[in-house]
């Protein structure tokens, strides 16, 4: 029995009726960009959000772009990130022309350490982007006091945390302007490309209106030089269906990943760590072992689908060599790239495929140590290299 990474068919399967009859509303309408459909949704997701705007756009990499240069960023100017995340959070920021300053993260959360933020500010530093990864909120507030200390924007990337919420507010609404990602396989996918900025700011949803259609002020009158990134009816029609479900989707993933815990409790095998005060939507579910290459061996054997979120951190891809940054430089950005691995979550994951899931990563870690200690090998454990890495620091 196959069990995939992701199941879309599963979901599109509940929502079939209601999908096909917004579709052929938009097809009658005939109103394929902007209008009704649009501006519904954006109202929608604001709500959702608990922002006064949300303005849609092409896909989530688009939403980081546009909401930096909505705030004025560009040449010259510094962003601080993780490396521990998608390309698309630096790429947004090189886009503009701005320099991605890299630091690392708290390895227990996989989120950005603000200590190290602190540490990385200079006279050219503009802004801050905190990325909601796997699902789980940043830890906004030292990240927002130092921004207030230090006169800089925060920006949440928030594209896998739809609905997650940190001290009781929704993600969205936690720094001066927020970037959604509807890819497919998000918590709110769209059926193509999609993505959202979210804000309390009318003149920053104004500038990411006028930035997402050629920097248009009227038909035939543009502002500025702009982009095309619009999100098409079609898409907003089907994200408002969608959007009425994500509370019981994001429910099911938070069951699907106590299933988890449960069966990996006793197995060495590091889980998920939730902040307190805050909800984790697990847009991933991603265990933290030594054994990480032979387990997923296992795994794909048995028909099970994993996946390694990310194999090789941002300040060592090719992409970003001219940055000059070498290995050893984030220590436990380079620890989750060499022993994290992602394991099937979708809402529909059901308790005995958990279940089966669970005993192959058991076995094959018990299988994996055994083995190690047999030919007296001496490479550490995950604590272990976490420890080497505190100290490296
Ligand atoms: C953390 C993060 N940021 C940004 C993006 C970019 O979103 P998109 O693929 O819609 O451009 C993604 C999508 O994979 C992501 O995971």
């Amino acid at each position: 029995m196959q069990i995939p990474f992701v199941d879309l068919k599963a979901q599109y399967e509940t929502l079939k009726d209601d999908v096909a009859e917004a579709i052929r509303g938009i097809l009658d309408s005939a109103q394929f960009i902007g209008g009704e459909a649009l501006a519904s949704f954006e109202r929608d997701f604001a709500a959702y959000c608990q922002t006064c705007h949300a303005r849609g756009v092409a896909n989530g990499t688009d939403a980081l772009h546009l909401a930096l240069r909505a705030l004025g960023i560009g040449d010259g100017d510094e962003v601080i990130t993780t490396a521990h995340t998608f390309i698309a959070t630096a790429a947004a920021i090189a886009a503009t022309g701005a320099r991605p300053v890299f630091v690392d993260i708290e390895p227990d959360t996989c989120t950005i350490d603000p200590r190290m933020i602190e540490r990385a500010v200079t006279d050219h530093t503009k802004a801050i982007v905190a990325v909601h990864l796997f699902g789980q909120p940043a830890d906004m507030d030292p990240i927002k006091d130092i921004a207030r200390r230090r006169s800089l924007h925060v920006i949440e990337d928030a594209a896998q945390a739809h609905g997650a919420e940190y001290q009781g507010v929704r993600t969205g609404a936690l720094g001066d302007v927020a970037c959604f990602s509807f890819y497919p396989g998000k918590n709110l996918g769209a059926y193509g490309d999609g993505g959202a900025v979210t804000t309390n700011n009318a003149a920053i949803a104004e500038r990411i209106e006028r930035l997402r259609d050629h920097g248009r002020t009227s038909h035939y009158s543009h502002a500025e030089v702009g982009f095309n990134s619009r999100l098409d009816a079609l898409q907003a029609a089907i994200l408002k269906i969608k959007l009425r479900h994500l509370d019981d989707w994001n429910a099911n993933r938070r069951r699907a990943a106590e299933w988890y815990n449960a069966e990996l409790a006793q197995s060495g095998i590091k889980t998920p760590l939730v902040r307190r005060g805050s909800t984790h939507v697990y847009h991933l579910y991603v265990i933290v072992t030594n054994e990480r290459d032979a387990i997923r061996k296992r795994l794909d054997e048995a028909g099970v689908a994993t996946g390694i979120h990310y194999p090789v951190p941002l300040h060592l891809q090719p992409a970003f060599v001219h940055l000059g940054y070498r290995q050893g430089d984030l220590p436990y950005c380079e620890a989750m790239a060499a022993q994290s691995l992602s394991l099937p979550m979708f809402p529909e994951l059901a308790r005995h495929q958990v279940h089966r899931i669970a005993a192959i990563v058991r076995a094959a870690a018990e299988q994996d140590g055994h083995e190690r200690l047999r030919l007296g090998s001496t490479y550490p454990s995950a604590a272990q290299r976490i420890d080497a890495a505190k100290e490296l620091r």
